[in-house]
């Protein structure tokens, strides 16, 4: 790398939101989309389940519209989501013109879509591809996109440390590759597009990637977080000893599967009279209920006859046998597992910050079209419909470049080739990571049992004052290290960790994800609003829209 660039756009993350964006900013200008890893490791590349869409005309938009209200608990942005279900549509089709294969009837490319259900869903409405690999599928589909567009550039194994202000904008980032060659580059307009945090809890469904790097950088450069509070666990997480937790699609329960308990009891009767396709934050307290006291909960498909499951979900069946289980023949153990952040970067309907410059979309962003618990397979049509709104906004902003060439006089900008000559001994240098990955472990179990499904006043600040030790013990060692991924992960970890418990001891009341046993019921009179959190104040405060 050079040690500084100009360019017009820095896309943060290329999931399905930040390549979106991309087709839209490569029409007039240069665009450098930063990804930590390969282009195909985002949250994009591992949902499952299917896309929700509603293609049949407007009463089926306006039952879309409804289901993901009802969903959110009393918090959706009508707004937000009216846009999300009514442009989704033509966005989908477009997709599907330009390369994208979802799965049809007969197998065929001619054959009618086949939908499926999923919870709080009130009809079948959701496409999938290969079965259970729609994520992936989009992700390749806008991936040869985007990589046919010269304006294009990709740099991966590359992580964005720090987003620079000038002229009280964004106007620039700091990037260090994974040899620790450090970049500044100097842009009109950066999208934060990189996705969820679910590194932030011990059990997630989610990437090592997923460590909430956007939301992190933002509130560090002085913009708004929101709904923070509102962490959705999936119910259906594989649960074997010493095997991450492996997302089992709700669409098993689409098509008939089955909660019991280790009574074989089929539970959800006493938990929702939507059963098995509640909304997914009633099923995964359920699920966490039934399995307190260590009493192990499963997924249960062996009465599924009707449909060949292997065929139909080929990931997770292939993913089972690994482990000696078959959907059609074994109950399958499960627990919650961390999965989607409703919460993020605050955001209007087109994606911009209150900075300028600054814009954010996809599980990165919080326009408060999720409310309080995100109706399922809505994310990849989120990341389509913002990323592309965000990527239109971006251009009619009209934001000049801005000369950010400060390296020279600026200490924290010294262009070093390797990490370790920086950051000093390589012995130091591992003693230092085990120091950071320990610490991150402590804060990571105490996620788990302070701010995960079931909360409480006592707890939330008991996990404070840990939050802010371990905010301390990772800043020391930055302090002097040269800029790196695993200590900038860890600073956003920490960031978000602070911000969802701030938050959550914030909402004083029950509602979707966020569940505090000391506040059991939903308060609309006092908290039918958004949170909205000030990472420098460390304050919350709560506003409508
Ligand atoms: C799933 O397949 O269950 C995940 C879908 C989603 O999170 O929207």
């Amino acid at each position: 790398m050079n040690s500084e660039t100009k360019i017009d756009y820095l896309v943060i993350g290329a999931g399905v939101a930040g390549l979106r964006a991309a087709l839209e900013l490569a029409g007039q200008g240069q665009v450098l989309v930063a990804t930590k890893e390969s282009v195909r490791e985002s949250n994009t590349h591992y949902a499952q389940g299917g896309i929700a869409v509603a293609m049949e005309g407007d009463a089926d938009v306006a039952l879309h519209l409804e289901d993901t209200i009802a969903a959110g608990d009393g918090l959706v942005n009508r707004a937000a989501a009216a846009t999300l279900v009514s442009e989704g549509p033509v966005l989908v089709r477009e997709l599907i013109e330009r390369g994208a294969k979802f799965d049809r009837k007969g197998g065929g490319e001619a054959g009618e879509l086949i939908r499926t259900r999923e919870a709080a869903h009130s009809l079948p409405r959701i496409l999938h591809a290969n079965g259970d690999a729609t994520g992936a599928e989009i992700g390749r589909a806008l991936a040869v996109l985007a990589r046919s567009e010269e304006r294009i550039h990709f740099a991966e194994w590359t992580t964005v440390t720090e987003l620079v202000l000038a002229d009280g904008r964004v106007a620039g980032a700091d990037l260090v590759d994974r040899e620790g060659r450090r970049q500044r580059v100097s842009v009109r307009a950066v999208l934060l597009a990189s996705g969820g945090a679910g590194q932030v809890y011990p059990e997630t469904t989610n990437p090592a990637v997923a460590t909430g790097d956007g939301v992190a950088l933002a509130a560090r450069a002085g913009a708004e977080l929101a709904d923070m509070e509102f962490y959705q666990f999936h119910p259906t997480a594989l649960a074997l000893p010493g095997v991450p937790a492996f997302l089992l699609s709700e669409a098993l329960r689409g098509e008939g599967a089955w909660l019991v308990n280790a009574r074989g009891e089929r539970f959800m009767e006493r938990y929702s009279p939507m059963l098995e396709l509640a909304p997914r934050d009633v099923v995964a307290r359920a699920v966490a209920r039934e399995g307190m006291d260590g009493g192990q909960v499963y997924l249960d498909m062996r009465h599924v006859k009707s449909i060949d499951l292997s065929r139909r979900f080929p990931g997770i069946s292939a993913f089972l046998a690994e482990h000696g289980l078959a959907l059609a023949t074994d109950l399958i153990p499960i627990r919650p597992a961390a999965h989607y952040m409703m919460g993020g970067v605050r955001t209007d309907l087109d994606g911009r910050t209150n900075l300028p410059g600054l814009y954010a979309a996809g599980e990165a962003a919080c326009t408060g079209l999720h409310g309080a618990n995100r109706l399922a397979s809505n994310s990849l049509l989120e990341g389509l419909v913002f990323g592309a709104r965000a990527g239109r906004a971006m251009l009619a902003d009209g934001l000049p470049s801005t000369d950010v060439n400060l390296s020279a006089g600026n200490p924290k900008f010294a262009p070093v080739p390797k990490v370790e000559a920086a950051g000093g001994e390589s012995n130091d240098a591992g003693t230092e990571s085990e120091k950071v990955a320990s610490l991150l472990g402590e804060l990571r179990a105490m996620m788990a049992l302070r701010a995960g499904i079931l909360r409480d006043e006592a707890g939330l600040r008991e996990g404070i004052a840990m939050q802010q030790r371990c905010e301390t013990g990772i800043e020391a060692l930055a302090r002097g290290a040269a800029p790196n991924r695993q200590l900038a992960e860890a600073q956003s970890l920490c960031l978000v960790a602070g911000a969802i418990l701030r938050s959550a001891l914030a909402r004083e009341e029950s509602r979707g994800a966020h569940f505090r046993v000391d506040f059991p019921r939903r308060d609309d009179a006092d908290f039918q609003q958004h949170s909205v959190y000030d990472w420098a104040g460390k304050t919350v405060r709560f506003q409508a829209e």
